[in-house]
């Protein structure tokens, strides 16, 4: 295990009514004028927007807002949540929604701080030094970034899609949690968000650190929690115990604890967020085509963690063949995709031809010349991987 810093100052405030308690954390959070942002109209839809208004209201703090955040968040509403707050002189940021609707409100956070211009954080140009704090009332388990540092954002010109951690600043003061809030989700919504908290947690298990035991059985524990709640909440949105599992496993899932001491891979995400950058897909749907694909060449390079995996993940029988092993684990996470309506192909994706040789080209221009550090992966392994989810 590896020296770590784990610092996670969030507040989770989790269960029925607690959108109630959103008011009160606002404040005791430091709140005096708030802009609050939110999605293309679910939690319009819902009401919800309209009982947050209700409880600011009541309490006397005053507001603005900033609504239409869209999926694969773009830099223009970031830009226009910067010039909002400093019209307005908010001091609170507080996100109604889900990953989109969070990274925005952490970059407009960073952004009014700061003289430069926002993107310069997400080209590493510069780090963060201060930032406004984050609320959050979530309505989607997925990103998990009501408990992570970071946000990603996509520059509208360049189509980059860029992510920072700043754990230290970034972290949400509070994070109000009810499992009641996602009963609306459209369930291919519901089923991405399965599949991001599961790479959340794969990327984090995929290591080479040694004497990992704690956190790989944490990891282990969680997703064998959610490969049992996913089949309840897909054939019963309205169960209450089943969504409240899944939100709270989307939490632990991206919050940091899946991965400390170990060193982290990440290349999964960052060849899924080249597909959504370009192609505009969900990110979670986009990750199933991925992940897999990346296990695959795993199983012929470096087998040995994916068969523990499928060993204690999947129960596959241990034959003393890792890369069988790790063969039929993919199978079995691929079953368990299609099962709950997720594409395991770019052809189930809705791309017929995608552009490998750009995305590969992107990638490494974005991210350096070897991506992740289970097998550190050239430009000729990405691109064998992305052929793999044809
Ligand atoms: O925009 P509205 O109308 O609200 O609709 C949203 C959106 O269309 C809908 N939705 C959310 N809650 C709902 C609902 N519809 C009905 N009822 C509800 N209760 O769901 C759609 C997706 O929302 P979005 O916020 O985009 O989902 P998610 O939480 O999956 O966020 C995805 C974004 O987060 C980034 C992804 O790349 C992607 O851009 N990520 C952020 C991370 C982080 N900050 O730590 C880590 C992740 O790996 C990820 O990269
Ligand atoms: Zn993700």
């Amino acid at each position: 295990m590896n020296n770590f810093t784990f610092y996670s100052p969030t507040e989770f405030v989790f269960g029925r009514g607690t959108e109630n308690q959103v008011a009160t954390l606002a404040l005791k959070h430091g709140a005096h004028r708030v802009l609050i942002v939110y999605g293309g109209g679910s939690v319009v839809r819902s009401g919800l927007l309209g009982r947050v208004e209700e409880a600011l209201r009541k309490s006397g703090l005053p507001f603005a807002e900033l609504g239409g955040v869209q999926p694969n968040p773009l830099d223009t509403k970031v830009y226009e949540g910067i010039d909002l707050c400093r019209r307005e002189g908010t001091d609170f940021l507080l996100a109604v929604g889900g990953g989109s609707v969070i990274d925005t409100a952490k970059a407009i956070a960073a952004g009014v701080a700061y003289d430069g211009d926002f993107w310069d954080f997400y080209v590493q140009k510069a780090r963060v030094q201060s930032a406004l704090p984050v609320g959050v009332v979530l309505t989607i388990p997925a990103a998990g970034s009501e408990g992570s540092g970071n946000s990603v954002i996509t520059n509208s010109r360049t189509q980059q899609k860029l992510g920072i951690r700043e754990p230290e600043l970034l972290r949400p003061r509070f994070a109000v949690m009810n499992p009641e809030l996602t009963y609306t989700l459209p369930p291919y919504q519901t089923a991405a968000g399965i599949v991001d908290m599961m790479a959340h947690i794969m990327e984090r298990y995929f290591t080479n650190t040694p004497d990992t035991e704690t956190t790989d059985r944490l990891c282990e524990g969680t997703l064998k929690a959610i490969l049992t709640e996913a089949p309840r909440v897909m054939a019963d949105p309205q169960n209450y115990g089943a969504r409240a599992n899944i939100m709270w496993c989307g939490m632990i899932a991206h919050n940091g604890t899946c991965g400390v001491g170990n060193e982290e891979d990440w290349a999964s995400h960052g060849m899924e967020h080249e597909i959504s950058a370009l192609y505009d897909v969900t990110h979670g749907a986009g990750l199933a085509v991925i992940f897999p694909a990346w296990l695959t060449w795993m199983a012929s390079h470096h087998a040995g963690k994916v068969a523990q995996y499928a060993q204690r993940v999947w129960n596959v029988p241990d034959n003393g063949d890792q890369r069988a092993m790790a063969l039929e684990a993919v199978e079995r996470l691929k079953g368990f995709f299609r099962s709950i309506g997720m594409p395991v192909n770019f052809r189930e994706l809705g791309i017929e031809h995608p552009d490998i040789d750009l995305m590969v080209k992107r990638l490494h221009v974005n991210k350096g010349e070897l991506l992740g550090c289970y097998v550190p992966l050239d430009c000729h392994a990405t691109k064998e991987i992305y052929e793999l989810a044809l």
